[in-house]
Protein backbone atom coordinates (compact mmCIF):
# COMPACT_ATOMS: atom_id res chain seq x y z
CA UNK A 1 0.00 0.00 0.00
CA UNK A 2 2.76 2.41 0.85
CA UNK A 3 4.74 1.12 -1.91
CA UNK A 4 1.89 2.21 -4.16
CA UNK A 5 1.49 5.73 -2.94
CA UNK A 6 4.87 6.71 -2.59
CA UNK A 7 5.67 7.64 -6.30
CA UNK A 8 2.83 10.11 -6.78
CA UNK A 9 4.04 11.50 -3.13
CA UNK A 10 6.96 11.55 -4.30
CA UNK A 11 6.36 13.31 -7.59
CA UNK A 12 4.28 15.88 -6.40
CA UNK A 13 6.80 16.86 -3.67
CA UNK A 14 9.23 17.68 -6.66
CA UNK A 15 6.36 19.38 -8.50
CA UNK A 16 5.88 21.67 -5.23
CA UNK A 17 9.81 22.15 -5.01
CA UNK A 18 10.18 22.76 -8.71
CA UNK A 19 7.24 25.50 -8.82
CA UNK A 20 8.95 26.94 -5.76
CA UNK A 21 12.13 27.44 -7.44
CA UNK A 22 10.40 28.39 -10.63
CA UNK A 23 8.35 31.38 -8.73
CA UNK A 24 11.97 32.50 -7.07
CA UNK A 25 13.56 32.99 -10.06
CA UNK A 26 10.54 34.76 -11.75
CA UNK A 27 10.39 37.15 -8.35
CA UNK A 28 14.35 37.87 -8.58
CA UNK A 29 13.57 39.23 -12.65
CA UNK A 30 10.41 41.04 -11.93
CA UNK A 31 11.43 44.48 -11.90
CA UNK A 32 13.31 44.41 -14.67
CA UNK A 33 10.94 42.91 -16.81
CA UNK A 34 7.39 44.21 -15.40
CA UNK A 35 5.88 46.85 -17.89
CA UNK A 36 6.27 50.55 -17.77
CA UNK A 37 1.98 50.62 -16.42
CA UNK A 38 2.22 47.76 -14.59
CA UNK A 39 5.82 49.67 -12.54
CA UNK A 40 3.76 53.00 -12.11
CA UNK A 41 0.60 51.39 -10.88
CA UNK A 42 3.04 50.01 -8.37
CA UNK A 43 5.14 52.74 -7.51
CA UNK A 44 3.12 56.08 -8.44
CA UNK A 45 0.11 54.52 -6.97
CA UNK A 46 1.93 54.06 -3.65
CA UNK A 47 2.08 57.61 -2.62
CA UNK A 48 -1.32 58.40 -4.03
CA UNK A 49 -3.94 57.58 -6.70
CA UNK A 50 -2.11 56.53 -10.23
CA UNK A 51 -2.54 59.12 -12.73
CA UNK A 52 -3.18 57.60 -16.49
CA UNK A 53 -0.58 59.04 -18.52
CA UNK A 54 -3.25 60.93 -20.88
CA UNK A 55 -3.99 63.29 -17.79
CA UNK A 56 -1.02 65.62 -19.12
CA UNK A 57 0.47 66.20 -22.00
CA UNK A 58 4.23 64.53 -22.84
CA UNK A 59 6.01 68.18 -22.12
CA UNK A 60 4.24 68.05 -18.88
CA UNK A 61 5.33 64.74 -18.04
CA UNK A 62 8.92 64.89 -19.35
CA UNK A 63 10.05 68.53 -17.64
CA UNK A 64 7.80 68.80 -14.88
CA UNK A 65 5.86 66.15 -12.88
CA UNK A 66 8.57 63.27 -13.89
CA UNK A 67 11.50 65.16 -12.97
CA UNK A 68 9.91 65.85 -9.45
CA UNK A 69 8.50 62.57 -8.47
CA UNK A 70 11.76 60.97 -9.23
CA UNK A 71 12.93 63.68 -6.75
CA UNK A 72 10.60 61.72 -4.60
CA UNK A 73 12.22 58.85 -5.38
CA UNK A 74 16.07 60.02 -4.54
CA UNK A 75 16.50 60.65 -8.42
CA UNK A 76 18.49 63.79 -8.65
CA UNK A 77 20.13 65.31 -12.55
CA UNK A 78 23.46 65.88 -10.32
CA UNK A 79 24.66 65.69 -6.81
CA UNK A 80 23.89 69.11 -5.79
CA UNK A 81 19.77 69.02 -6.70
CA UNK A 82 18.98 67.28 -3.46
CA UNK A 83 19.77 70.10 -1.12
CA UNK A 84 18.91 72.53 -3.41
CA UNK A 85 15.17 71.26 -3.30
CA UNK A 86 15.21 70.85 0.39
CA UNK A 87 14.71 74.18 1.78
CA UNK A 88 16.79 75.96 4.40
CA UNK A 89 15.39 77.33 8.35
CA UNK A 90 12.88 75.18 10.33
CA UNK A 91 11.41 72.73 7.85
CA UNK A 92 15.23 71.69 6.92
CA UNK A 93 15.39 69.10 9.99
CA UNK A 94 12.24 67.74 9.15
CA UNK A 95 12.30 67.45 5.56
CA UNK A 96 15.44 65.54 6.09
CA UNK A 97 13.95 63.43 9.02
CA UNK A 98 11.26 62.59 6.89
CA UNK A 99 13.16 61.74 4.07
CA UNK A 100 10.83 63.35 1.69
CA UNK A 101 13.84 63.45 -1.04
CA UNK A 102 15.34 60.43 -0.04
CA UNK A 103 19.90 60.17 -0.42
CA UNK A 104 19.58 57.32 -2.32
CA UNK A 105 17.47 55.94 -4.85
CA UNK A 106 14.36 53.80 -3.52
CA UNK A 107 13.78 52.61 -7.22
CA UNK A 108 15.51 50.56 -10.02
CA UNK A 109 17.28 52.36 -12.24
CA UNK A 110 15.87 50.03 -15.08
CA UNK A 111 12.04 50.53 -13.38
CA UNK A 112 12.44 54.05 -13.19
CA UNK A 113 13.22 54.15 -17.04
CA UNK A 114 10.58 51.56 -18.01
CA UNK A 115 8.00 54.15 -16.12
CA UNK A 116 9.54 57.15 -18.05
CA UNK A 117 8.95 55.63 -20.97
CA UNK A 118 5.43 54.78 -20.41
CA UNK A 119 4.38 57.83 -19.73
CA UNK A 120 6.07 59.67 -22.56
CA UNK A 121 5.26 56.81 -24.92
CA UNK A 122 1.40 57.34 -23.78
CA UNK A 123 0.90 60.72 -23.23
CA UNK A 124 -0.68 63.22 -25.68
CA UNK A 125 0.97 65.64 -27.50
CA UNK A 126 -1.27 67.90 -26.71
CA UNK A 127 -4.16 67.86 -24.35
CA UNK A 128 -7.58 67.65 -26.15
CA UNK A 129 -9.44 70.88 -24.83
CA UNK A 130 -12.66 70.77 -27.41
CA UNK A 131 -15.26 70.16 -24.14
CA UNK A 132 -13.77 73.36 -22.73
CA UNK A 133 -15.68 76.49 -23.33
CA UNK A 134 -14.48 78.72 -26.11
CA UNK A 135 -16.50 81.86 -25.76
CA UNK A 136 -15.30 84.11 -23.21
CA UNK A 137 -17.65 83.92 -20.39
CA UNK A 138 -19.68 81.49 -21.24
CA UNK A 139 -21.88 79.56 -20.76
CA UNK A 140 -22.90 82.37 -18.82
CA UNK A 141 -24.02 85.83 -20.17
CA UNK A 142 -23.02 89.20 -18.55
CA UNK A 143 -26.42 91.04 -17.84
CA UNK A 144 -25.64 94.85 -17.21
CA UNK A 145 -27.92 96.81 -14.89
CA UNK A 146 -29.01 100.05 -16.29
CA UNK A 147 -27.65 101.53 -13.22
CA UNK A 148 -24.26 100.91 -11.51
CA UNK A 149 -21.51 102.02 -9.94
CA UNK A 150 -18.10 102.59 -10.45
CA UNK A 151 -16.19 101.27 -8.72
CA UNK A 152 -18.27 98.41 -8.33
CA UNK A 153 -20.01 97.98 -4.72
CA UNK A 154 -19.54 94.59 -3.41
CA UNK A 155 -22.23 94.51 -0.97
C1 LIG B 1 7.22 59.19 -2.59
C2 LIG B 1 5.87 59.57 -2.91
C3 LIG B 1 5.52 59.80 -4.36
C4 LIG B 1 5.73 58.98 -5.42
C5 LIG B 1 6.47 57.65 -5.45
C6 LIG B 1 5.10 59.62 -6.55
N1 LIG B 1 4.51 60.77 -6.20
FE1 LIG B 1 3.43 62.00 -7.41
N2 LIG B 1 3.17 63.28 -5.86
C7 LIG B 1 3.66 63.12 -4.58
C8 LIG B 1 3.38 64.30 -3.78
C9 LIG B 1 3.76 64.50 -2.33
C10 LIG B 1 2.67 65.18 -4.60
C11 LIG B 1 2.12 66.57 -4.20
C12 LIG B 1 2.58 67.70 -5.04
C13 LIG B 1 4.06 68.01 -5.06
O1 LIG B 1 4.68 68.21 -4.02
O2 LIG B 1 4.58 68.05 -6.21
C14 LIG B 1 2.55 64.51 -5.90
C15 LIG B 1 1.91 65.02 -7.00
C16 LIG B 1 1.76 64.42 -8.23
C17 LIG B 1 1.06 64.98 -9.36
C18 LIG B 1 0.32 66.32 -9.39
C19 LIG B 1 1.21 67.38 -10.02
C20 LIG B 1 2.13 68.05 -9.06
O3 LIG B 1 3.34 68.21 -9.38
O4 LIG B 1 1.70 68.45 -7.98
C21 LIG B 1 1.17 64.09 -10.38
C22 LIG B 1 0.60 64.23 -11.78
C23 LIG B 1 1.95 62.97 -9.90
N3 LIG B 1 2.29 63.20 -8.58
C24 LIG B 1 2.31 61.87 -10.65
C25 LIG B 1 3.15 60.86 -10.20
C26 LIG B 1 3.65 59.78 -11.02
C27 LIG B 1 3.34 59.56 -12.48
C28 LIG B 1 4.43 59.01 -10.22
C29 LIG B 1 5.21 57.77 -10.61
C30 LIG B 1 6.21 57.96 -11.61
C31 LIG B 1 4.44 59.61 -8.91
N4 LIG B 1 3.66 60.72 -8.94
C32 LIG B 1 5.13 59.08 -7.83
C33 LIG B 1 4.32 62.01 -4.10
C34 LIG B 1 4.74 60.94 -4.85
Amino acid sequence: MLSKLFPPITALSLAVVFSFFASEAKTVHASATLPGEELARAYCGACHHYPEPDLLDRKTWERYVLPRMGHFMGIYTNAQQRDTLIEAGRAEALIRAAQIFPAEPTIEAADWQAIQAFYLALAPERLVVDSLVTEPGAPFKARFPNLFFSPPSTT
